[in-house]
């Protein structure tokens, strides 16, 4: 056995002793199939998707008009920014890492970012959701954030919010983008939830759908936040990754093995790693107390706080 696979194992039965769980079993497959997306351009959908896709080109008035709106509840202990208190703890991370994250986006076209772990319960949906609502905390942004772990999604119930329809519908074809999209509470906030879960979810996030989603979706908003499956044990976090511009990795303090952390990142391309997100470092205090983002510009590690 590979000391990948021991650390999973082992970090697979730590989880299950400490937090009454494991590793879900939908992650535990490892479909592998590298499967490439089709040059699809905007708004040239295949015959084959049916009646909900000709809907013409997407836009600010029809996503502002159409997008259902309906309430959510979300977990104001972990949803950072939606209490209303923006000096709570762990919100000045995020307020670095948004800063960061446009200092690489002078370098690079940088809007469609994954977020993405070796393995899971590492605070990928956690790091997703908060970056989503620290990008729309300054004025007239909008951001999207996109629930594409459809093996384990999480991001509906930290929101509150309806699991579906959303993205294995669209996917599926049975559903457009204003009838996925909701808007959230929160100004310039949308999010997108995983919907009914599919049976082939490896398939389904490599179909060139998902690349017209983006393609459809992505002039009205500044930021897209994808979040995804651990990147280890299952391949649809670098199937995701070719549609996205860059990287986030989530390396959880005191808990993810190194050589795990260091296999994830190599699943994906040097040029796509704009920074590591390592989270939870404070247990003594709120666990999300302390932030640190490790910049891979020009492949040069530096570590700030
Ligand atoms: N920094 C943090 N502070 C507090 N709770 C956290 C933090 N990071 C993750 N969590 C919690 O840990 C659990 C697992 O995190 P989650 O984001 O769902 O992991 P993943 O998406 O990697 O599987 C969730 O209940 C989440 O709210
Ligand atoms: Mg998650």
């Amino acid at each position: 056995m590979s000391r990948i696979h021991e650390a999973l194992k082992k970090a697979e039965q730590e989880r299950a002793s400490t937090q009454g769980g494991g590793v879900p079993s939908s992650y535990a497959t490892t479909p592998v199939a590298d499967v490439g997306y089709e040059d699809i351009e905007v708004n040239r959908v295949p015959p084959s998707l049916g009646m909900a896709d000709l809907g013409g080109p997407f836009s600010l008035e029809t996503l502002l008009a159409r997008c259902p709106q309906p309430g959510w509840n979300p977990d104001l202990h972990t949803m950072l920014f939606m209490n209303g208190n923006d000096s709570a703890k762990g919100t000045e991370e995020y307020r670095t890492l948004r800063s960061r994250l446009y200092h690489i986006r002078e370098k690079m076209p940088l809007k469609k970012l994954l977020v993405t772990s070796a393995l899971p319960k590492e605070g990928k949906s956690f790091t997703s959701a908060n970056l989503a609502q620290v990008m729309v905390r300054q004025h007239g942004r909008r951001a999207l954030l996109i629930d594409a772990d459809l093996r384990g999604p999480r991001l509906h119930q930290m929101l509150g919010a309806p699991k579906g329809p959303g993205l294995s519908e669209y996917l599926a074809g049975k559903a457009d983008e204003s009838s996925v999209i909701q808007r959230g509470p929160m100004e310039g906030l949308f999010f997108i939830a995983a919907g009914d879960s599919i049976e082939d979810p490896a398939e389904m996030v490599a179909s060139s759908r998902l690349k017209v989603l983006l393609q459809r979706v992505e002039p009205v908003f500044d930021w897209i936040i994808i979040d995804s499956p651990p990147a280890i044990p299952v391949s649809d976090a670098s199937v995701l990754a070719k549609v996205c511009d860059g990287v986030l990795m989530v390396v959880r303090s005191n808990s993810t093995p190194s050589d795990v952390a260091r296999k994830a990142r190599m699943e994906f391309p040097d040029q796509m790693l704009v920074g590591v997100v390592l989270n939870g470092t404070d247990r003594d205090e709120a666990e999300y107390a302390r932030y640190y983002y490790e910049s891979y510009e020009k492949k040069v590690p530096t570590t700030q706080s």
